[in-house]
Order: structure tokens, then C-alpha cells, then sequence
């Protein structure tokens, strides 16, 4: 069964990669020329072209299909992996791809898992990815990540930037480690694979409201990663430019020492609570605690909490050890808050599900999908016991009967714990 898995993976990790080439090798043709010409208007050189893979989607309805099939490869196949596409009406297949400037997405092995196709003209949309496939996950994959770790094995950071142009332009100017999430928000398990390989992640926006927002939402899901020996930082950019456009008139050291002087996530922090609010009040610095204390529980145990916490305390007035304790207030109201709506059969505040939509891959761009994180995704009989294990004296707020437990074998072994821990209380109020 397992192998059977495997072996189909192999089969389409086989099937991406021939595409891959015959993308490449049709940018070398006689049809690539607007293509060849499209990107070095934009600046980018053979060799960049080159470690990045980039190709040429010819323009008819089935030249990869045809290609493919020659080979042997099948039509649905070709429709799982997201080359083909496969319309329910008609019953016609034909080229996802047609016409647009092809970006191999690859994993950290260099195998290509998907593709993001760009336009050349005004067309929508402009860019346009491999949709979710048994290989390709967009809320988990980064693009440049391989080719970043190829051209050097001591990563010290990696840039986090929004679009694939930005990530090759960069490189074209000799910054290799940007990296760009595929038209999604950055999710929690993009940060864990950037942690895993760097200590320092630098994210970049644009200068400009929604780029103050995308910041803010990334501050949220790296509030949790940050423990001890992990750097966050944030960078904004002049309102108007991205990093393709920066690089190229400012160059490579001017990037660099933005980069260099990123805001650090304490400042940012700070700077996001203080934004509307009067310090010299009262009342200002009460709502400026109030958030960051928000923020802090998210913040797993350490040096950078405590620092945070005692910074908090200068820039508040308020007593270190006082925020302490409504510190650990917030954190058990929040643990007690999440056990009393699972024993209700309410799932936990998920940010906005990330399965797979309907809607066609080509309505989808730029949207915003997150994907949960790990202990957000266990089992809510699961995720109690998690909470109990935490928190043994969380036993008080569930409700005396256990009807609300379902009928199953975790279930069992949470009643056995939950029987266990009310004993223990029993005993220990004798
Ligand atoms: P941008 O629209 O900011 O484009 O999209 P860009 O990176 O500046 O690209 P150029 O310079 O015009 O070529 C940023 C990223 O958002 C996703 C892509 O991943 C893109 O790189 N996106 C954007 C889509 O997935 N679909 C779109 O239609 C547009
Ligand atoms: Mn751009």
C-alpha cells in the first residue's frame, strides 16, 4: 500500500520534471524569442535563467499534453499533477500552462513539485500556479528555498519576499537567499522549515498599508516559533517598490544594509501595540499592555519572553512582576477558554480553513489561504488531553457528566485521565 504511494509519487515527480525540461527547452526556441526578450527586459542574465530553471510555456491548447503522452504518460496522470486540465463539460483535456514564462517550483531535494507560469502581457491572471497536488502543498513549499541552499550550505538568514520575480531578481544581483511563499500568507509551516535551516528570517513588505497588515499577520504566526537562539525581523520597503524594483536602483549594498537594518520583532511589537494609542495616559498604556501581553502568551517560554516582558515593564510603568501574573492569568483563561468550548464539541478559533476550495485555480490568485498548525490539528479529544496534561487543575472547568466525550478509544484514555485528575483533586483538597 505504502509502496503503491511511492511509486506514484515517483511517477509524478518523474512527469514534473520532464515537463520542467520541456519548458527549458522550448524558451530555447525558435517560439521562446518574445519570452527570451520578456526576460531580459527584465534585467535577468543566462545564468540566472539557468539555476533557476525558468522556461517557456508554448501558446497552443495541447503542445505539452502531445508532448507527454508521446512518452507515454497519461491524461489523468497529467490532470492530478495540474498540467492538464480536465473540463467536466466537454470532456476535453488541454494545457494548464500555455504562453507564459515558467518558474519550476522545487523541493529541498531539487526535484520540481509545481510551477508558477507568468504572463507576458496584461492578461489575467498573471501569474498562474500548479493548484494542491499529491506533491505540491503551497502553504508548506517556498520558492527559491533550493536553489538558496545550492548556492551556499552556511545560510546564516533567509529574506522572505513576495513574488518569484523578486526572488530571481535579487539573485541576479548576487543576494541568493530570498525566498517567496507561493501567493499565500506565511504559514506556521513555512516558518518551521526556514527556522530548521536558519537562525535569522527577514521578511520584507511592501511599504504601504497592506504591506503594515501582511507584516502584522506575520508577526502573529511567528510569535509562537521564536524560542531562544531564533531572530525575527521586518522590513520595509520605500511605498511603491518591491524588491525587484529596489535592487535594481538602489543595488546590491544598499539591499543588503536594509536588510542589515531590518526592525527587529520586539520593536515591530511594540510599535504595532503603541499605533493609535496615547502613552501618556492612563488608559493608552493600560491597551498597550493589554496587547502585548497578548502577544507575549504566544511567545514560548525563555530568555527573548522575559526580555520582552521587562521591556514591557519600562516602556509601561507597570511592575515586571505584576505582568507576570496577568501573564499567567491570560494564559490559564485562554487554556480554559479552549477546554470548555472542545468538551462543548467547538472546535478551537481556526484561522480561515485550508481546504482545497472549488473554486477554479485560475479565480485563486494572490488569495490568502493559511493552513492550521500542528496542535491546532490534532484531534479535539486529542487536544484536551494535551491541555489536561498541561494544565492538570483545568480538570474544574469541564462539566461533570462525560456524555460530551465521543465514543472512541482516545476517548477512553481521556476519560481515564480525567477520572484520574479529579481523584487527585479530591484527595488533595482532604
Ligand atoms: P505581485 O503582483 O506583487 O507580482 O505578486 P510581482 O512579484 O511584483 O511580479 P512582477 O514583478 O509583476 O512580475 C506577488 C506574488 O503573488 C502571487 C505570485 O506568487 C507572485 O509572485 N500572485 C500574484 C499570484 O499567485 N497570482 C497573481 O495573479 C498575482
Ligand atoms: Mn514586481
Amino acid at each position: 500500500m505504502l509502496s503503491s504511494v511511492r511509486k506514484k509519487r515517483k511517477e509524478g515527480v518523474n512527469l514534473l520534471e520532464l515537463a520542467a525540461s520541456f519548458y527549458r527547452e522550448r524558451l530555447k526556441m525558435q517560439e521562446g524569442q518574445p519570452a527570451q526578450r520578456y526576460l531580459s527586459a527584465r534585467g535577468l542574465s543566462e545564468d540566472v535563467i539557468k539555476t533557476y530553471g525558468i522556461g517557456y510555456a508554448p501558446a497552443g491548447w495541447e503542445a505539452l499534453k502531445q508532448h507527454l503522452s508521446e512518452r507515454g504518460i497519461g491524461e489523468p496522470v497529467q490532470v492530478e499533477y495540474g498540467l492538464l486540465i480536465h473540463r467536466e463539460d466537454t470532456g476535453r483535456t488541454y494545457d494548464r500552462f500555455r504562453d507564459r514564462v515558467m518558474f519550476p517550483i522545487r523541493d529541498l531535494r531539487g526535484r520540481t513539485i509545481a510551477f508558477g507560469g507568468r504572463v507576458m502581457g496584461d492578461d489575467q491572471p498573471k501569474y498562474l500556479n500548479s493548484p494542491e497536488t499529491p506533491v505540491f502543498h503551497k502553504g508548506r513549499e517556498l520558492y527559491g528555498l533550493y536553489e538558496a541552499r545550492q548556492i551556499s550550505n552556511k545560510l546564516e538568514q533567509l529574506v522572505m519576499v513576495e513574488g518569484y520575480m523578486d526572488v530571481v531578481a535579487l539573485a541576479q544581483y548576487g543576494i541568493y537567499n530570498a525566498v517567496a511563499t507561493l501567493g499565500t500568507a506565511t504559514t506556521e509551516d513555512h516558518l518551521t522549515r526556514l527556522f530548521r535551516l536558519v537562525s535569522r528570517v527577514v521578511f520584507c513588505f511592501d511599504g504601504d498599508r497592506a504591506g503594515r497588515q501582511a507584516a502584522s499577520r506575520a508577526l502573529e504566526t511567528a510569535l509562537p516559533q521564536m524560542i531562544d537562539g531564533r531572530e525575527a525581523r521586518f522590513l520595509f520597503l520605500p511605498e511603491g517598490d518591491d524588491p525587484d524594483t529596489l535592487v535594481r536602483r538602489e543595488g546590491t549594498q544598499a539591499f543588503q544594509d536594509r536588510v542589515t537594518c531590518a526592525m527587529p520583532l520586539s520593536e515591530f511589537l511594540f510599535e504595532q501595540a503603541a499605533l493609535g494609542r496615547d502613552l501618556n495616559t492612563v488608559e493608552g498604556r493600560e491597551r498597550f499592555a493589554s496587547q502585548v501581553l497578548e502577544a507575549l502568551n504566544k511567545v514560548p517560554e525563555g530568555m527573548l519572553k522575559s526580555l520582552l516582558l521587562e521591556s514591557l515593564a519600562q516602556r509601561s510603568g507597570l511592575a515586571q512582576e505584576q505582568l507576570k501574573l496577568l501573564l499567567e492569568k491570560r494564559a490559564q483563561a485562554a487554556q480554559r477558554h479552549a477546554l470548555k468550548n472542545l468538551a462543548q464539541g467547538q472546535p478551537e478559533q481556526l484561522e480561515a480553513d485550508s481546504t482545497p476550495s472549488p473554486v477554479p485555480v485560475a479565480a485563486q490568485t494572490g488569495s490568502t489561504q493559511s493552513s492550521r498548525s500542528r496542535s491546532q490539528a490534532l484531534h479535539p479529544v486529542g487536544r484536551i488531553v494535551q491541555l489536561l496534561l498541561h494544565e492538570p487543575n483545568l480538570v474544574s472547568v469541564l462539566p461533570d457528566h462525560l456524555d460530551w466525550l465521543p465514543d472512541d478509544d482516545d476517548a477512553a484514555l481521556c476519560q481515564e485521565l480525567i477520572a484520574l485528575l479529579k481523584a487527585g483533586a479530591t484527595a488533595a483538597r482532604r
